[in-house]
Order: structure tokens, then C-alpha cells, then sequence
């Protein structure tokens, strides 16, 4: 029987409560899910694919069903090469709507990939990685809104 795998693909720059809301969802509806963080050299980020990976291995490892991995150019090369099916997306409102639609349209077209949309949970509805950058960056509290282990991170990082 053919697996049935799906991706989440984004920056994770870093992962919020928000993301691993969608995965532990997505990691229920199918085989294996792999979490995949996008390499994007024209954008500048706060922590390295390589710490961005690190910290999803981290904070995913209670899915048996759940892998970690980067890639780079169009994210339907990436499905084709690891035999995905479905890109799962979360949205948070219909603002996000209108570009993951055209995003959902392009893939589909280019490679016949569906994407899954799934309503995030009103918890995380305004959440994003870069207002946890800001917030975090003046001084604010985003306990609750990101991992321990993103909340350790930050500070280390925002403190250097
Ligand atoms: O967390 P983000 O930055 O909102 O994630 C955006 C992401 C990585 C899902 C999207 O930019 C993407 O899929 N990029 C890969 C390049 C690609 O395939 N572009 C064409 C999309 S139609």
C-alpha cells in the first residue's frame, strides 16, 4: 500500500506553538509527515537552518511518524523527490486565505500536489514566528507561545 505522506514546509524562524499545533494534527492523518525548513539565502533570519532544524527535531521528537529536513528551490522538487503526496498548511485567518490560495493553485498546477488547509486553533490565531522576534526582541513574554526550548533559545540568542 502506498505510504501517505505529507509535508509542512515554512521557515520556522523559529517554530511557534502555532506550527506544532498543524503537525501534531497533520502526524495524525497521515503515514509520515516530514517537517521541512525552507534554506533561503535572500532572507535574513535570526537562527540558521541548522538551529531551526535542530530545535523541530527537538520539539517533534514524541511523533514516531514525524522527520525533520531542509530544502531548497520549489517545494513540489522537494515532494516529487520524497514521494509527498499532500502539503499541509495551517491558516490562522483570511488574510492568509488569499496567498496560500495562489500558493495551493501554482503547486498543484506545476506538480499535481494537493495542499490540506487546516484552521489553526483560535489559541494561535495571531501568532507568527516574526511578532515572537519583535515581541521577544523588546523585552516581551511569549511564554506559551513558543517551545521551552524556543523561549531558552531566544533569550540566549537576544542577549548575546
Ligand atoms: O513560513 P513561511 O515563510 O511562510 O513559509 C513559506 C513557504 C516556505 C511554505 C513557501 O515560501 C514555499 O513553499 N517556498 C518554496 C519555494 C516555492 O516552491 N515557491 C513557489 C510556491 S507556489
Amino acid at each position: 500500500m502506498t505510504t501517505r505522506r505529507a509535508v509542512c514546509p515554512g521557515s520556522f524562524d523559529p517554530v511557534t506553538n502555532g506550527h506544532l499545533d498543524i503537525i501534531g494534527r497533520a502526524a495524525k492523518l497521515y503515514d509520515e509527515v516530514v517537517v521541512a525548513v525552507l534554506i533561503n539565502k535572500t532572507k535574513s533570519s535570526l537562527f540558521s537552518v541548522e538551529e531551526r532544524v535542530q530545535f523541530l527535531k527537538e520539539c517533534t521528537s514524541n511523533y514516531s511518524n514525524v522527520r525533520v529536513d531542509s530544502f531548497h528551490g520549489l517545494i513540489v522538487d522537494f515532494c516529487r523527490e520524497n514521494d509527498i503526496q499532500v502539503i499541509a498548511k495551517g491558516l490562522r485567518a483570511v488574510s492568509d486565505f488569499d496567498y496560500e490560495l495562489k500558493m495551493a493553485q501554482m503547486n498543484n498546477g506545476l506538480s499535481q500536489v494537493e495542499t490540506l488547509f487546516m484552521p489553526t486553533s483560535p489559541l494561535y490565531s495571531f501568532l507568527s514566528s516574526s511578532l515572537v522576534k519583535e515581541v521577544a526582541t523588546f523585552g516581551g513574554d511569549v511564554t506559551g507561545l513558543v517551545p521551552d526550548l524556543v523561549l531558552e533559545k531566544l533569550r540566549e540568542k537576544l542577549d548575546a
